[in-house]
C-alpha cells in the first residue's frame, strides 16, 4: 500500500506519516529532505538563486546521506522552498521518489504533491492542514527546542512565505489532489491526529 501526505509546513503531516509508517511497517520518505538539502548545498555555494547549481545539486544528490538534524532548520526551510519551486529540481528529483514508492510492500511519502504528482495512483491520499497561527507554534517549540533563537513571529512570517510560495508556484504547487481527505489537525494532539489518520487509511485499504 502507498500512503500520500501531503499538507503545508508544520501541519503535522510528518509526524503522522513516521506514526503511519512504524503502524504498517512500511518505508517513509521525508521528501522536505530532499529540497532541504538541496537548498543547503547551493546556499553553501552562495548559489540559492541559481537554477543550473539547484539542478546539479539534485542530480548527484547522496540520499543515504541526509541528516535530519542538520537539515530541519528554518533557514534551510526558506532555501528548500527556493529550489523546490524550480522545474529543473523537481524533474530530477522524480525518479528516486518513484523508486522509493515503487518498493514491494509498498511506502508511505509525505511532501506537497505526493498525491498529486509523485503518486497519483497512491491507495491512501491525506491533506494535512491546520491553520497558520497553529502551525507557528508547533514550529516555534521544535525549533526552540532544538536549540535555534528565533521569535514566534518570525515563525510565523516565514510559514506564511512558504505558504505562498509553496501554492502559488507554477511546478507542482501545493494543492490538495481531488481524491485526498482533508485532515484538519488545529485542535487536535498527536493521539488524535493519528487516530484520524488511521480512519482515513482503513477506509481507503477496506475500499469505501
Ligand atoms: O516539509 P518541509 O518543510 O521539510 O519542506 C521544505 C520545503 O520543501 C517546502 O516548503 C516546499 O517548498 C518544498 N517541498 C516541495 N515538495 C515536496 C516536499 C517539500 O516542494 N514534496
Amino acid at each position: 500500500m502507498v500512503i500520500a501526505i501531503d499538507g503545508p509546513a508544520a501541519s503535522g503531516k510528518g509526524t503522522l506519516a513516521r506514526r503511519l509508517a512504524a503502524y504498517y511497517g512500511l518505508p517513509h520518505l521525508d521528501t522536505g529532505l530532499l529540497y532541504r538539502a538541496v537548498g543547503a548545498i547551493v546556499l553553501a555555494q552562495g548559489r540559492l538563486q541559481d537554477e543550473a547549481a539547484a539542478v546539479e545539486a539534485a542530480r548527484t544528490l547522496d540520499v543515504a546521506a541526509l541528516d535530519p538534524d542538520t537539515l530541519r532548520t528554518a533557514e534551510l526551510g526558506e532555501a528548500a522552498s527556493v529550489v523546490a519551486a524550480r522545474g529543473g529540481v523537481r524533474a530530477a528529483l522524480l525518479d528516486l521518489q518513484h523508486r522509493f514508492a515503487a518498493q514491494p510492500g509498498g511506502a508511505v511519502l509525505d511532501g506537497r504533491d505526493i498525491g498529486t504528482v509523485i503518486c497519483p495512483k497512491a491507495q491512501a491520499k491525506l491533506f494535512v492542514t491546520a491553520t497558520p497561527e497553529v502551525r507557528a507554534e508547533r514550529r516555534h517549540r521544535e525549533l526552540i527546542g532544538r536549540g535555534e533563537d528565533i521569535a514566534y513571529a518570525a515563525v510565523l512570517a516565514d510559514i506564511r512565505k512558504r505558504d505562498e510560495r509553496d501554492s502559488a508556484r507554477a511546478a507542482a504547487p501545493l494543492v490538495q489532489a481531488d481524491d485526498a481527505v482533508l485532515l484538519d489537525t488545529s485542535a487536535l494532539d498527536i493521539a488524535q491526529a493519528f487516530e484520524a489518520a488511521l480512519t482515513i487509511v482503513e477506509a481507503r485499504r477496506r475500499g469505501s
